[in-house]
């Protein structure tokens, strides 16, 4: 192979992206990932008196950008089988839900969520997220993506990131597009938000490892 040296894209991000760990947390398959002023770790059923009073505090900022809430929404019970939900797509590797807490006090911030999980030939995965209103506007979300794509692409293996927002969705556009999110197209009458059928733009993100990969594969190199 001649040229100049191959440098990992993933690896050297990493270098500036805050280390990644899992180890167990208030359960077997629980999974940390740490950042430098946040962590992600998933939800769990002792989550549920904090996580319904942000929601509650933050709802007429989060409504808009959601699907309907169902009127027990925030109900215990309603958390306990949003919680059953997402063990089970944990254990099925379809859907990797996690709540953003501070780094400082462990409060949680918001949520973000890796979902609709495709292996076989897509390998391909879908993002949503959501802030607590008074954590808004602090860089924040930015972090938690860059934290969930270098997850994404580095520890679950995926090659391709979607991600979906309402065209005036100004904030949620200018975070994908820093995080590295192309946008590709237009989605009429995409998905069901707050009561009546929005279009959406899509947005992608490549493993930059396997775009390294795709390129050498073109030029005939071994790869
Ligand atoms: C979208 C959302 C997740 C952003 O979270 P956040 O923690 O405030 O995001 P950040 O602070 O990391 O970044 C927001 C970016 O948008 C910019 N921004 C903020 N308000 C803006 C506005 N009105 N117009 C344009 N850009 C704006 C910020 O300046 C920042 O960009 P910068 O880092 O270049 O300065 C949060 O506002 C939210 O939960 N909104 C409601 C739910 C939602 O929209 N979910 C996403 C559905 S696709």
């Amino acid at each position: 192979m001649s040229g100049s040296p191959w440098v990992n894209p993933i690896t050297a991000a990493s270098r500036t992206v805050p280390d990644m760990i899992a180890f167990p947390f208030r359960g077997t398959r629980q999974q940390v990932i740490t950042g430098k002023s946040i962590f992600l770790r998933h939800p769990d059923i002792a989550d549920h008196t904090e996580w319904a009073a942000l929601r509650e505090e933050s709802q007429a900022f989060l409504r808009p950008w959601e699907p309907t809430w169902p009127d027990d929404d925030l109900s215990r019970a309603a958390f306990r089988g949003r919680i059953r939900r997402y063990n089970q797509e944990i254990t099925a590797g379809t859907g990797f839900p996690f709540f953003i807490c501070s780094g400082q006090n462990g409060a949680i911030l918001g949520g973000i969520t890796l979902g609709n999980v495709r292996r076989g030939v897509s390998q391909c995965g879908q993002i949503g997220y959501w802030m607590g209103e008074r954590y808004g506007g602090k860089g924040v979300m930015s972090e938690a993506v860059g934290l969930l794509c270098d997850h994404s692409f580095r520890a679950i293996g995926l090659h391709r990131l979607e991600a979906a927002c309402i065209p005036d969705n100004t904030r949620s556009i200018r975070i994908l597009e820093k995080a590295g999110f192309a946008r590709e197209g237009y989605l009429r009458s995409y998905l069901k938000i707050n009561g009546a059928w929005r279009d959406h733009v899509l947005y992608a993100r490549i493993n930059p490892l396997h775009e390294h990969m795709g390129l050498k594969a073109k030029q005939g190199e071994a790869v």
